[in-house]
């Protein structure tokens, strides 16, 4: 294929990393990378916070409840951010009411996450390895006021960063034809048998693996994730709205 694909096929989530942090010249280049990914109307409605604190960095890696975090050597925290704008419209004499919108925050949160795997393949074709990280999100508000932020910024993703310290295995992925159809849903439920296969495979990866060795099939491991319940997770629309976002 291509140097590009080539790494793509082989992303898999790195959680241990060197004691070595990123210079500042590699956080600015992936910041850059992050900045040329898409975004809606050109708007880049999304911000980006860079943890050098290792007191906030702690305090963050305790909201996610993962120890790693804190021994990462770089942690960005991506933000849908409509703030900017408002500003901008406001002193152009225009009314802001538009980014309380839920499409705003929609497009804020989709131009965060875009810009997240951008920094992601880029650190990736530095030699280093990372992880996106939902469990930012798991006291939402105490993220919001560790970090501070004003109405219609919202936290989206964590990204921690390193020079790799493990080597995980390549997680197996679907077959393409479960997840990949053409020009309409479809209407049948005919996937018992290629889900049947993947569990397998599933399975053959859990038990084969290095570290944290598990015996399930993707079905119970699916079925499981849909029954942890976490609390702090259901508050995630509260503290939008309460930012000011997603209200109409
Ligand atoms: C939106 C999102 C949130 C994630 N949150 C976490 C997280 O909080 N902690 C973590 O260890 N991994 C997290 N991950 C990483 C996934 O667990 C990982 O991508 C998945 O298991 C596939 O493994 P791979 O990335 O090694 O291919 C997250 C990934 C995504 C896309």
């Amino acid at each position: 294929m291509n140097s590009v694909i080539d790494l793509q096929l082989q992303h898999r989530s790195i959680r241990k990393f060197k004691k070595e942090a990123l210079s500042e010249e590699i956080v600015s280049k992936l910041v850059k990378a992050g900045q040329h990914a898409a975004t809606s109307n050109y708007a880049q409605s999304y911000s980006i916070i860079s943890i050098t604190d290792p007191k906030k960095k702690k305090a963050i890696a305790e909201i996610g409840q993962q120890a790693h975090i804190a021994e990462s050597g770089h942690l960005f925290i991506m933000l849908a951010d409509q703030s900017r704008n408002a500003s901008i419209v406001a002193k152009q004499g225009g009314s802001t009411n538009i980014f309380s919108s839920f499409d705003k925050f929609f497009i804020g949160a989709t131009d965060a996450i875009l810009a997240a795997q951008n920094i992601i393949i880029a650190a990736e074709s530095l030699g280093l390895g990372g992880v996106i990280l939902g469990c930012i999100l798991n006291q939402v508000d105490e993220l919001s006021t560790l970090l501070k932020l004003p109405p219609l910024v919202v936290p989206v993703l964590g990204i921690s960063l390193g020079y790799p310290d493990q080597e995980p295995q390549l997680k197996p992925r679907m077959p393409e034809d479960l997840i990949h159809f053409e020009n309409s849903y479809p209407q049948k439920d005919n996937i018992s048998a290629q889900l049947e296969e993947y569990d397998n495979t599933v399975t053959e990866y859990y038990s084969a693996r290095d570290s944290n060795k598990r015996f399930e099939t993707f079905a119970q491991m699916v079925t499981d994730w849909s029954l942890q319940t976490n609390p702090g997770r259901l508050k995630m629309l509260g503290n939008i709205q309460k930012q000011d976002m997603a209200k109409f």
